[in-house]
């Protein structure tokens, strides 16, 4: 019993400084990352997320970078009604390869950390309030819907060791006409 109460202590602990390492992608390059992806895996452990779980499609982005190294993401949000588009708007932090954002969902100001990117092929990125693991995502980037098996692992992997559970990571199919074909680029 004293086992165990230590052990669900230390996995506390390991969960709240779990953040603390993560680096962001070595030389990241704003310029390099900027275009068109698709988010073809998600791991976000928050109870409120569990009753779209399984309406969540493989959604496709644009980042744009701004002059002053800030960033606008355009992302198209496939639901059972309509096919939105929603801006984000990246700042720019001291750290290349870290940004910070208002979500306006959860009304605070969230880290995101690019953590690794080839820029051609994949890019996994982490979406986190220091301290409170409700709200902390790893997702999975892809410049096109299929990425391979080795770089999914690698996504499961970081999700798990950043706390999140095995069930928690999704990697949905893609979007159904979102955007619209025509107005794909
Ligand atoms: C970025 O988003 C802001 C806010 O919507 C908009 O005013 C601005 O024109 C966008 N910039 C680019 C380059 O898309
Ligand atoms: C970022 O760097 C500038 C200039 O070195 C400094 O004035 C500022 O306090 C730093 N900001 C943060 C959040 O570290
Ligand atoms: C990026 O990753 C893909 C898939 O793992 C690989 O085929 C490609 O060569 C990598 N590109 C670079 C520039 O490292």
């Amino acid at each position: 019993m004293g086992t165990t109460a230590v052990t669900v202590v230390m996995v506390m602990l390991c969960g709240i400084m779990v953040h603390a390492d993560v680096k962001p992608q070595k030389d990241f390059n704003l310029q390099r990352f900027a275009g068109k992806w698709y988010r073809v895996g998600l791991a976000y452990d928050s109870p409120r997320f569990l009753p779209y779980r399984d309406m969540l499609r493989a959604s496709m982005g644009i980042i744009t970078p701004l002059p002053n190294g800030n960033v606008n993401l355009t992302m198209w949000d496939a639901t059972t009604l309509s096919c939105q588009t929603k801006l984000y708007q990246y700042e720019k932090t001291n750290v290349s390869g870290q940004f910070i954002y208002f979500s306006t969902t959860h009304n605070m100001i969230k880290d995101i950390t690019v953590v690794e990117t080839n820029y051609t092929d994949y890019a996994l990125v982490l979406k986190h309030k220091e301290f409170n693991r409700e709200y902390t995502q790893v997702a999975l980037y892809g410049r096109t819907l299929k990425v391979r098996n080795y770089v999914i692992q690698k996504f499961k992997d970081f999700a798990v060791s950043q706390g999140l559970s095995r069930e928690s990571i999704l990697t949905p199919p893609p979007a159904e006409n979102c955007p619209p074909a025509e107005s794909e680029c």
